[in-house]
């Protein structure tokens, strides 16, 4: 995802923007003047090139927008980098979290112990949640609640009705088993400008379900910009801005636990990310693990994160530092992903960073993401560009319904999900996608693909037009706590 030429992106969009054009951001509305004019994107846009000073330069003059940048003169591939090998937990952390809610006080306090070898030791943890809600772990004590229903010992057992992420089922499943949705570059959102890889605000994608967001960040004058390839070609803002706007959505659902995988296009240390997520005032939200790495089947619930308050989960591509920031997580310690920037339809299922990681590895530890974002390869001197090579990449935009589609068809994320699922036995973690929006046989249809690995059904009207899941009864915390504990006593 790190892409290897994002300006190719701009170059894409500039194909893509049709379904801009006419947006009212209410999603089906927009599109989708034909496919073809999207990837042929020059017959609508004229195009200069220099070349001087070693300096290659592309403009794009078209009727949305003019993006000037440099080009980029290497591929970037994955395999530069050195990859931490996900074999050595090794470290030891005591987590102490105490909560006020709503007049309740709530206790957390979690140990966990390990050793500095490479395997993973026993491990001593201790969680105990004392005095949520006022409430003893006696359930039969919650008649002492105002609440309607009235309990006896033998039928108190508490039903969770408040959704966890949208679904009720998810409050005790753990953050790694389950399928969520990624906006792809998810800040790229600037209305007419050629250089988008989404159509709707993120907001809307938060409130259609979307729940990792993604995107190259660039580190530029001491501050963290959301850039395509170079802040000159496109920028989207600062990232705090965008953090901001996750951390609204935060407070205001209550319920959600989000993700952000950030792409350290500059490879700047992790320090710089700092400032950035405590301005946005999202500290208090950030989601610490208990083991570096953490592998999958040590994830807590959903509901265990909403409780605690860490519904914000950081990770980074490259760079890293666990040690030094201990909640922006090492991508690819933690997930593994397929082939980036895909440009055939079959989406192998293979693992394609890190590179070098075992069959078992993939298959035991590490949670993992489907590239379900289809590029094309375009010939530039075709519209008589001479970058020296011959082809670039770019958003297969006309192919973007099929791409994000339902059904266990060729090139869909259906079918993706139904191959990856047979190859390791579960599905994907995050599914990737441009235009989360458009998709066969609805709008939006990727949600469906994602409730389907969920075992659940989505039933929003997507897309652009969800409320914010917001207005939750007052003490339904409470509810929450309850349903979950007595889970919890049950499941012993
Ligand atoms: C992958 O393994 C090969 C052979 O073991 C090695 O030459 C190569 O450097 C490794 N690549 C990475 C990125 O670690
Ligand atoms: C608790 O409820 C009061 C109103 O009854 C509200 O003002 C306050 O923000 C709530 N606190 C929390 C932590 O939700
Ligand atoms: C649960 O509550 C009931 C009634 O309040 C009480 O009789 C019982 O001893 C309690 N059980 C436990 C384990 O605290
Ligand atoms: C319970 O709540 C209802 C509605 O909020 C209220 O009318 C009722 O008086 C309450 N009962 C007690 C015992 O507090
Ligand atoms: C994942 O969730 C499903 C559905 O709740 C459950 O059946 C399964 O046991 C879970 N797997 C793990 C490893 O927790
Ligand atoms: C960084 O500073 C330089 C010099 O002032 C300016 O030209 C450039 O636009 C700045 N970059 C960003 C992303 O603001
Ligand atoms: C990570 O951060 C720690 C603490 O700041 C530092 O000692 C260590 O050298 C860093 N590791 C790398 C690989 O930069
Ligand atoms: C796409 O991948 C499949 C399976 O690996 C292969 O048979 C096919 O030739 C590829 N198509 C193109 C256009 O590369
Ligand atoms: C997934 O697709 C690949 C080809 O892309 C194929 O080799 C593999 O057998 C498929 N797996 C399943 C379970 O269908
Ligand atoms: C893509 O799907 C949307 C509905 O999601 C539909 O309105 C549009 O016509 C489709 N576009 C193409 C090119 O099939
Ligand atoms: C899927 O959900 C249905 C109820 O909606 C349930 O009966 C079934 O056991 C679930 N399957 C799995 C694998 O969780």
């Amino acid at each position: 995802m790190l892409s290897s030429a994002p300006w190719l992106l701009c170059l894409a969009a500039v194909g893509a923007i049709a379904q801009d054009d006419s947006s009212s951001s209410g999603s089906t509305s927009s599109d989708s003047t034909s496919s073809s004019s999207r990837t042929s994107s020059s017959s609508s846009s004229s195009t200069s090139y220099e070349n001087g000073d070693g300096q290659t330069t592309l403009s794009f003059t078209n009727s949305w927008s003019t993006i000037t940048g440099e080009v980029p003169t290497s591929a970037f591939t994955g395999s530069e980098f050195t990859y931490l090998s996900p074999t050595g937990q090794s470290t030891v952390q005591t987590l102490t979290t105490t909560l006020t809610t709503n007049g309740t006080v709530e206790t957390v306090t979690s140990t966990s112990t390990s050793t500095q070898n490479s395997q993973i030791t026993a491990t001593t943890k201790s969680v105990s949640l004392t005095e949520i809600g006022g409430i003893s772990s006696n359930a039969t004590a919650s008649s002492t609640r105002n609440q309607t229903a009235s309990s006896t010992s033998s039928s108190a057992r508490p039903t969770n009705t408040l959704p966890c992420n949208g679904f009720p089922e998810f409050c005790n499943r753990k953050y790694s088993n389950i399928t969520q949705v990624v906006s792809h570059n998810s800040a790229f959102v600037v209305k007419n400008n050629a250089a988008s890889n989404q159509a709707l605000p993120i907001q809307d994608q938060l409130n259609d379900g979307v729940r990792m967001l993604q995107g190259e960040v660039h580190w530029e004058n001491n501050t963290l910009w959301n850039c395509h390839t170079s802040c000159d070609l496109l920028n989207a803002g600062t990232w705090e801005s965008e953090l901001s706007v996750a951390k609204d959505w935060l407070d205001a659902n209550p319920y959600e636990v989000l993700s952000f995988l950030i792409v350290n296009s500059d490879f700047t240390n992790v320090e710089n990310f700092v400032p950035a997520i405590t301005n946005a005032g999202l500290l208090p939200y950030v989601y610490e693990p208990q083991y570096v790495p953490q592998y999958r089947d040590q994830w807590p619930t959903l509901g265990e994160m909403i409780l605690k308050g860490q519904r914000m989960v950081f990770f980074m591509d490259y760079d890293a530092n666990q040690t030094s920031v201990p909640y922006i997580l090492d991508q690819y310690t933690h997930i593994w992903e397929t082939p980036f920037s895909p440009t055939n339809q079959s989406f192998p299922c293979t693992v394609g960073r890190p590179p070098n990681l075992s069959q078992e590895d993939a298959r035991d530890k590490l949670m993992y993401l489907a590239n379900q974002n289809l590029n094309t390869r375009i010939d530039l001197s075709s519209i008589g560009i001479d970058t020296g090579s011959t082809e670039i990449l770019i958003p297969n935009t006309a192919e973007v319904n099929v791409t994000n589609g339902l059904y266990d068809q060729f090139g869909q994320a259906g079918a993706t999900v139904v191959n990856c699922t047979g190859d390791w036995g579960r599905p994907p973690n995050f599914l990737v996608v441009d235009y989360y929006n458009f998709g066969v046989p609805m709008a939006g249809s990727i949600f469906h693909v994602a409730a389907a690995a969920n075992n659940v059904t989505y039933t929003l009207d997507c897309c652009g037009k969800a409320q914010s899941a917001a207005p939750v009864l007052q003490g339904s915390f409470v509810g929450l706590a309850v349903a979950l504990i007595v889970t919890a006593f049950l499941a012993w």
